[in-house]
């Protein structure tokens, strides 16, 4: 049973920066995958721009190696791939200048579904928003989309959120969080949303805490000098995960739609209490067996960065009110697992005779790897000898439960482009969530940076600093193993 795909209208897609790192690793990939699977019309078009002089054939033999290298791409997708690549043009522009804009100008046509992926430094954004209108390039109801960082702190959010605005309805611009194009995150709306069987537990009554695990392996890497001036909390706390939490405690939409999402998502970022100073573990990763420390990573030998952040968060309203929602995020850390963990409490009263253990339903919602769900049940050993219990997963893997289906997961990049040609935002964040979440990230930043506080060092391949347990152990908890 392969899944349906519903070919969208036929669209130019201008991708500034089409020459950089997401364009060639992700967006190009991405689009050949929908290309791929039928989902791309013929006329439709791409036309990467950006400073460097390539002539057409020079750029597409460049995004030809891309996706051979980052798309998966195999030896038999190549009479597709040169049919992909037709649709694929190119013109150098200078953002800040005139260059190029006449050009582009006369390639892009304005009866079809116009979309510009601004895949270059925030800086840029104003002048790319101000010279599409100025060079009468872009119409009403053309898309932006812009990705992360969306500012770093307040203040640079809402002069980046103006410098759009003043060119574009925010009904117009779509800004990027992956992680709200995973499958296992719109998983997460299905299950909660879809169901009859959650909802009615989903609440302080019912839930002990919940618990957001992103860890990642990987460190740095070649990103030391960005990463160096976010760290984790900028990187990864104030977007991805502060998106996972809204969706796990949400109240419910009154539909689906992009506007009722992101409003009930805007409540809990705003319904977020300060966050206090010793419910805040930062940690930054030293070498390990297998690798290099952060400051030799990121090049900044007295770098306070963090690396990995933990903390603790209560959410004031009715639903959540005395709930500790637990999040962690490090790089370098022992396994690649993100997941989210709802935590239900202990039966009140046990009635089977010397069953003392504490026995909780969990469930968890497996981002990555091996994406999917499990219930942590309680049910009576099997054998002779009287009703001893244990707790096993009622476990759904999408593979193994999909079967070929699975194999049809789309990436979320490629997910996200196609809901902008078709003018759906509901996966993007709206202009007052992102401030919203740096109105909440700021203080926090700003207590650690007035304290001069120190990350605890965590040793590379580990579960993190060791204080990182203790915010746990402290509430008689303890995080979820990060086994794979
Ligand atoms: C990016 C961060 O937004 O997300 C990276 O900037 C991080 O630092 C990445 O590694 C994680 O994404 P994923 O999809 O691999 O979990």
């Amino acid at each position: 049973m392969a899944s349906r795909v519903i070919p969208v209208e036929t669209f130019d897609l201008v991708i500034f920066g089409g020459t950089g790192d997401l364009a060639r690793r992700k967006i190009l990939p991405g689009l050949f995958r929908r290309f791929l699977s039928g989902q791309m019309p013929a006329d439709a078009r791409i036309i990467g721009a950006a400073r460097s002089d390539l002539d057409q054939a020079g750029y597409r033999q460049m995004i030809k190696d891309a996706i051979l290298e980052f798309g998966g791409a195999e030896k038999e997708d190549a009479v597709c791939l040169a049919k992909f690549l037709e649709q694929l043009n190119y013109t150098p522009i200078d953002a800040k200048g005139e260059a190029g804009w006449k050009a582009l100008a006369g390639m892009v046509r304005r009866d079809v579904v116009q979309a510009f992926y601004f895949s270059v430094a925030p800086s840029l954004f104003g002048d790319l928003a101000a010279r599409l209108h100025s060079h009468n390039i872009a119409t009403e109801t053309s898309r932006i989309v812009v990705e992360k960082p969306f500012g770093r702190d307040l203040e640079t959010a809402k002069a980046l959120n103006k410098s759009l605005a003043d060119h574009f309805d925010e009904s117009q611009i779509y800004r990027i969080d992956h992680y709200l194009g995973k499958e296992t995150v719109q998983n997460l709306m299905a299950v909660r949303f879809g169901n009859v069987l959650f909802e009615p537990l989903w609440n302080n009554h019912y839930v002990d805490h919940i618990q957001i695990t992103v860890a990642e392996t990987v460190g740095v890497g070649g990103r030391g000098a960005y990463y160096d001036r976010s760290g984790a909390m900028r990187d990864m706390v104030q977007n991805h995960l502060m998106q996972l939490l809204c969706l796990i405690a949400m109240e419910p939409p009154s539909q689906f739609g992009a506007d009722e999402v992101r409003d009930e998502k805007l409540k809990v970022i705003r319904a977020l209490q300060n966050v206090e100073s010793h419910h805040i573990v930062r940690g930054q990763y030293d070498a390990g067996k297998d690798g290099d420390g952060y400051r030799h990573d990121a090049e900044n030998p007295r770098s306070f960065t963090e690396s990995f952040i933990a903390m603790r968060c209560h959410i004031n309203n009715w639903r959540w009110a005395g709930v500790p929602f637990y999040l962690r995020t490090g790089k370098r850390m022992k396994s690649r697992v993100s997941e989210i963990a709802v935590v239900f409490k202990d039966l009140g009263h046990s009635i089977f005779e010397g069953d003392e253990k504490r026995h909780r339903n969990i469930l968890a919602i497996r981002l990555q790897p091996n994406e999917g769900m499990d219930l942590q049940v309680t049910i009576k050993e099997p054998g002779p000898g009287g009703m001893r219990l244990i707790d096993v997963p009622l476990d759904m893997t999408f593979a193994e439960a999909l079967g070929d289906d699975a194999e049809d997961v789309t990436d979320a990049y490629e997910r996200l482009i196609m809901d902008v040609i078709r003018g759906n935002q509901t996966l993007f964040m709206r202009g007052d969530e992102v401030e919203a979440a740096w109105a909440w990230t700021d203080p926090l930043i700003q207590g650690w940076e007035a304290r001069n506080d120190v990350p605890k060092t965590y040793e590379a391949g580990s579960t993190g600093p060791e204080d990182a347990q203790m915010l746990l152990h402290r509430d008689g908890r303890r995080w979820r193993d990060l086994k794979v």
